[in-house]
Formats: structure tokens, sequence, C-alpha cells
């Protein structure tokens, strides 16, 4: 086990080596639709880290965002975001992270998270707790809504959906202390389990926006639920992610009437 967190430690690291080596360099910036980006800094440290998983794990199966890797029919999948926050990157907003998870037989047992600008790793093993740079972290212990601060995100095909998040963003926002809009779904699941957020919810992520974040939240004491408070799978398209204590209540105020 602990040779998968060290890969996915390292692997995250240069990543975010990479990233602010090439911050204010000049990069190439490609659209995948409208408004989703990619930069060659997202492919680079792409690049680099499934060379690094398959130098280390070649019979693994890999899911990255930009299509590196090959099925291997493993019952081990590595789950990765090279650059989560690409649209930050782009405009040199300097949040944005790393977010590596290897899945085994379905189940998210290994997670790291790393975010450059604050040099914080994020590291998981299913029963083993959580970490930031070596210390144990755990969620907040705020029990209301009316004295939380969440976050929340809003995905690329905003455009095209009416189930695009604001409805239920109309509702939250008139309901907490404060809502946060980061544009880095690993890094706000990050925060929630770090008790700086009390929760985070969000329509239409990806696996590899949240299979870190999501273990990471349950090894700090954090629940991980779809909108209905029912099992969280990371192919599912709703995540309602919090400190457990206000779970009940954002669940009633995500599936109230507008
Ligand atoms: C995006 C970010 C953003 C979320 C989007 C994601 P990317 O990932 O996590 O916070 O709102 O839905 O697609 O493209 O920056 O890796
Ligand atoms: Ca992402
Ligand atoms: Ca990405």
């Amino acid at each position: 086990m602990q040779d998968f967190l060290k890969i996915a430690e390292q692997a995250c690291r240069e990543s975010g080596k990479i990233q602010l080596d090439n911050l204010n360099q000049e990069r190439e910036i490609e659209f995948k639709g409208a408004i989703n980006l990619v930069t060659s800094v997202d492919k680079a440290c792409e690049k680099f880290i499934v060379e690094l998983i398959q130098g280390n794990f070649p019979d693994h199966d890999i899911l990255a965002e930009e299509g590196g890797g090959k099925r291997k029919d493993s019952p081990y999948k590595w789950v990765i975001d090279p650059l989560d926050g690409t649209t930050n990157y782009a405009h040199r907003y300097p949040l944005f992270c790393t977010s590596i998870a290897l899945e085994y037989q379905g189940e998210i047992i290994t997670a790291a998270v790393y975010e450059p600008n604050r040099d914080e790793m994020f590291l998981a093993e299913k029963g083993s707790g959580a970490t930031c740079n070596g210390k144990k972290i755990a969620v907040s212990s705020h029990s209301t809504v009316n004295e939380s601060m969440l976050a929340t995100g809003f995905a690329y095909n905003i455009r095209e959906t009416e189930d695009n998040n604001l409805n239920h963003f109309k509702k939250v926002v008139l309901s907490a202390q404060a809502v946060r809009r980061d544009g880095v779904a690993a890094s706000d699941l990050c925060d929630v389990a770090m008790g700086r957020f009390d929760g985070f919810w969000e329509l239409n992520l990806f696996p590899w926006d949240v299979a870190a974040g999501f273990l990471i939240i349950q090894e700090s004491g954090g629940k991980v639920t779809d909108f209905r408070g029912k099992n969280f799978e990371i192919y599912s398209k709703q995540i309602l992610a919090t400190n457990d204590k206000i779970h009940q209540e954002m669940v009633e105020i995500l599936m109230r009437e507008l």
C-alpha cells in the first residue's frame, strides 16, 4: 500500500513543479468546448504522471482526463486530474492542483492532492486517516448551514443544460453564512476535509475531479453522498460533501422546491 501512496505523492509534487515553472511562460491554450480549456501544461503534467505510474505499475489501468494511459482490465485503476483548475491556470489565478487516486475493485484506496501555490500535500489511505503536509486533518464542527461557509462550482456544460446548479446556488446562498466558487473541485474537497469549508456541492463533475477528494474527506470524518443523501460513487453526477454535521440540512436545502 505504501508504494502506491509514495508514487501518487511524487507524481503530484512533480506535476506541481511543472505547473509553477510554466505559470508565467507562454503556454498553448486549446478549447475542448466553448468554455472548456486545456493548456500544454495540463498535457505535460499528465504525460509525466502517466509515465511514472506506468513505469512502476505497468499492469494497472489508467483513467486520466486528457486521455493518457491504457485500459488493462486490472482491478487497479489510477484516476488522474493532472491539473484541476485549468481556467484559473490559464488566467494565472494562483489556485490549482493535481489530483491522483487509486481505485481497487471499485473502491478508492489511495489519494493525493497537491496545491503548489500553498505548498499543501493532502494524502489519504483507506482506513488510515488523512493528512496535510504530514499532519492529521479533520472536518469542521459547525452544525448549522447558517454558520457554514460552503463551496460550489459550475461545470463546463452550464450553457447547455438546465441542470446547471444555478437553482441550487440560489437556495444555498440564501441559507449559508457564505458560499465560495474557486473553480478547483479537488481543492474545494480538500478544504472541506481541512475544516476551511463546511461543505461542497456540484453537478456534472467527472471521476478525476472527485476521486481523491472523496477518500480524503471520508478519512477526515466527513460525509459524501448525492443530493438526496444516497450512496456516492466517483462516476455519480451529483456530489454533496460535508463535515457530516450539516449534511441532512444540506440535503433538505438542495431538495427543496425553489
Ligand atoms: C474543473 C474544476 C472546476 C469545476 C469544473 C471542473 P478542470 O476541472 O474542477 O472547479 O467547476 O466542473 O471541470 O477542467 O479545471 O480540471
Ligand atoms: Ca478537474
Ligand atoms: Ca483538469
